[in-house]
């Protein structure tokens, strides 16, 4: 299998189907993923949506964003006026990358190699879906865009991400993690914000 995965990989997948077999088919790059969890939705959106990598339930169920942090960022998508069905959805990361801990799976952070090993795949991924706009939903997204490290609270809003036009906001989960209720309220309102413009830009 490593030969056959090596040989897929030295030919250039000539549609989005090609490519996602090919991610499908190779080992995972971080410790942990199961699976490789795929971009899902239409091709040519005007919104692409990129998080970081799948979570737990994302890599039970093979599907991007169907846990808390995806339920959260629906909702916000759904006040911003955006349905999951019109946007693409997608991640830097394809595996769930996690550590046991009991009878959990603890979330860790891909680090910036293991995020630059990924890269390939997305760029190539987006060239097949062609969104008019790609949002970047928190660091390690812009990372995986850029090749850079940008500080997503001073630099959110739209700019160019790589070779595409893009709107830098948070990611999801930096919400769910705030503590304090009304600072929570607060920027869950500015990334409903942030979703609508991206919306609006896109339009
Ligand atoms: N967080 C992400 O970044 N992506 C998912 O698919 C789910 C949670």
């Amino acid at each position: 299998p490593q030969k056959a995965v090596a040989a897929m990989a030295q030919q250039a997948p000539s549609s989005l189907e090609a490519l996602n077999a090919l991610i499908a088919a190779s080992p995972a790059f971080v410790a942990g993923g199961t699976r490789a969890v795929l971009g899902e939705g239409p091709l040519h959106p005007r919104l692409a949506l990129v998080g970081e990598q799948p979570g737990d339930q994302e890599d039970e169920e093979g599907r991007p964003f169907v846990g808390p942090a995806g339920q959260l960022l629906m909702k916000a998508m759904a006040e911003a006026g955006l349905s999951r069905e019109a946007v693409y959805l997608t991640n830097a990361v394809k595996h769930f990358k996690f550590v046991p801990r009991g009878t959990r799976r603890l979330h860790q952070k891909p680090t910036a190699s293991e995020v630059k090993h990924y890269r390939w795949w997305l760029e190539k991924e987006l060239d097949f879906v062609r969104p008019r706009l790609v949002v970047a939903l928190g660091g390690t997204a812009a990372l995986a865009l850029t090749g850079k490290a940008l500080a997503v609270t001073r630099e959110r809003g739209p700019r160019q991400l790589g070779a595409h036009a893009g709107y830098l906001t948070v990611h999801p989960s930096y919400l769910l993690r705030l503590p304090e209720e009304s600072a929570r309220n607060a920027a869950y309102a500015a990334f409903v914000g942030d979703l609508a413009a991206a919306k609006a830009l896109a339009e």
